[in-house]
């Protein structure tokens, strides 16, 4: 009898031939929507799991889940995984590093990009029929060559940006992150290690790429926005929650930095209803790893994690170590 394995999501019809050609699986193509009783009911009939970021797999679910042995995120952040408790209870997690960095610091640009040059806002514009003659200051926004980009978090994909912005854009680029890179990867990414305070101060573009925990809920609010530029745009493309969305649709509307650039929200999908109507932000879905073949190599990667797990005793790319 073949292992019992559940997908929480649609999927790529592919990666569900090759989970099949090894396991029993329940996939969700009809996308119906979880509540947490109805997720942890259906889990708990299931041995493994290939998961989204907005599947939770925390104690109160893995209590229901005396089976479970395996879970595979599709993503690199995990924050919806209780790591301590799934490793107290033997099963094996994993996530999606690496195929998604080059893709996620495109995309880091593209908002950068579209935040500082008011993209979106001109955009709406011009739909709107408004735009009747040229004038020397509409929609004049912020330089990006050659300004000061300071990257929060530089992980994987903060190098990435860091590459992008030293390299392509001649910018200067300052960091702070909980360790200090080896002087190599500094040297490659041009990057000059600052506190945290001083890249606020100094940066004409802040860009967020913090991994969610306890310790980095809210790295950004009130305070550290006051202490932006005013000419200063925020763009964030780590998790929901690394900003306090509330402050900062008041700071946005009292323009005490410039404009902002996100992808993930505090309680997405919802969006804060005050950063709806402000019109010097730029709002996207989750979609920074959204390329098709990104997105197709994370779902197969997901993939073989599980098979892995299943038929090795260990994941591809594991979070925690247990005995199979
Ligand atoms: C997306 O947010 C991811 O963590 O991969």
């Amino acid at each position: 009898m073949k292992t019992k394995v559940i997908v929480a999501r649609p999927i790529f019809e592919e990666t569900l031939v090759r989970l099949r050609e090894h396991f029993d699986v329940t996939d969700n193509q009809a996308d119906i929507a979880w509540t947490k009783a109805s997720w942890a009911q259906a889990l708990s009939q299931h041995a493994g799991a290939l998961t989204t970021g907005s599947d939770p797999v925390d104690a109160e679910v893995l209590k229901a889940c005396p089976s479970l042995k395996a879970v595979a995120n599709m993503a690199v952040g995990f924050n919806n995984f209780d790591v301590p408790a799934l490793t107290a209870q033997g099963v094996q997690a994993s996530n999606t590093p690496d195929v998604l960095t080059e893709t996620t610091a495109d995309f880091g640009f593209a908002l950068l990009m579209a935040t500082a040059r008011r993209m979106a806002e001109s955009e709406h514009y011009l739909r709107r029929g408004e735009w009747t003659q040229w004038r020397y200051d509409m929609f004049a926004g912020a330089e990006v060559h050659g300004s000061t980009i300071g990257i929060l978090g530089m992980g994987r994909i903060g190098q990435g940006i860091a590459r992008r912005a030293a390299h392509g854009f001649g910018m200067k680029v300052i960091y702070h992150n909980r360790s200090r890179l080896s002087a190599e990867s500094e040297a490659e990414c041009k990057a000059t290690y600052v506190s945290k305070d001083e890249l606020l101060k100094t940066a004409d573009h802040v860009m967020l790429v913090v991994p969610y925990s306890a310790a980095s809920h809210h790295t950004i609010g009130a305070a550290e926005l006051a202490q932006m530029k005013p000419t200063a745009t925020l763009i964030n493309i780590a998790r929901g929650g690394i900003v306090d969305d509330a402050a900062l649709a008041l700071a946005l509307h009292n323009k005490q930095i410039a404009a902002a650039g996100l992808d993930v929200f505090e309680g997405e999908p919802k969006v804060h209803p005050d950063l709806l109507t402000v019109p010097n932000v730029v709002l996207t879905p989750h979609i920074a790893s959204a390329s098709i073949p990104t997105r197709l190599a994370m779902a197969n990667l997901a993939a073989d994690n599980l098979i892995s797990y299943f038929t090795q005793g260990k994941s591809v790319t594991p979070l925690n170590t247990v005995t199979a």
